[in-house]
């Protein structure tokens, strides 16, 4: 059975999502880089084996992430998931878990990358806003996408009701696309593009506002 490690900074609910998705998988550890990140609390009620990589008691990000790689290198994962960790991850860190690294992000990559995504996609005044999850790459929110899922954006929307209905959508292709890579369905192919074998399930279009 394949083992994942999850990589968390505070709330935990995509990593809850996939604790409670029934994985075939073995998730062989939670970490975070906050001794005092919700999560970890609601992964040891679960029985998983956490730990915390302070990245403040490290001097530069090549220490931290050295001594990140070696905490997650002793559960020998063959996927690490990103989910909602909040630190910017060194080339080399990312170049050493190549194809094995995934994270979430909420917005239609590659629109809005980076931060504060609800705000800016109402700013915008987009119809259409979501999540993606994507394999990582030195480039930030740039790498390979493998799902995304879209919303409705309703004018009396605020960012945090928006982000409410991204999130829900966002446990939902996060368990999704881990339960793929863990059954080797989705993997990175040589050439940097995400490659799968399984069949494609067009679902329904969505158009906002709906035709009349
Ligand atoms: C999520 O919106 C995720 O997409 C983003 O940070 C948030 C983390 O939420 N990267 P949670 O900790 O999983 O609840």
């Amino acid at each position: 059975m394949k083992k994942i490690v999850i990589l968390i900074s505070g709330r935990g609910s995509n990593m809850q999502a996939l604790l409670e998705a029934k994985l075939p998988c073995k998730i062989a550890a939670v970490i975070s880089n906050r001794a005092d990140a919700q999560g970890l609390q609601i992964a040891q009620a679960q029985g998983i084996s956490t730990a915390t990589v302070a990245h403040k008691d490290y001097a530069d990000r090549a220490s931290f992430d050295a001594a990140l790689a070696a905490e997650i290198d002793r559960h020998a994962p063959d996927v690490v998931v990103l989910a909602g960790f909040m630190r910017i991850l060194t080339d080399g860190f990312v170049e050493r878990y190549r194809g094995k690294l995934v994270n979430i992000h909420p917005s239609l990559l590659p629109s809005y990358a980076g931060t504060h995504t609800h705000e800016r996609a109402l700013q915008d005044g987009v119809k259409i806003h979501g999540c993606t999850v994507h394999f990582v790459t030195p480039t930030l929110d740039g790498g390979p996408i493998i799902i995304q899922a879209a919303v409705a954006v309703l004018s009396n929307d605020t960012p945090d009701s928006l982000s409410a209905r991204v999130l829900h959508e966002e446990h939902r292709i996060y368990a999704q696309a881990v339960r793929w890579l863990c059954r080797e369905q989705v993997w990175l192919n040589e050439d940097g593009r995400v490659a799968s074998n399984r069949l494609e399930q067009p679902g329904p279009a969505l158009v906002f506002p709906g035709l009349s």
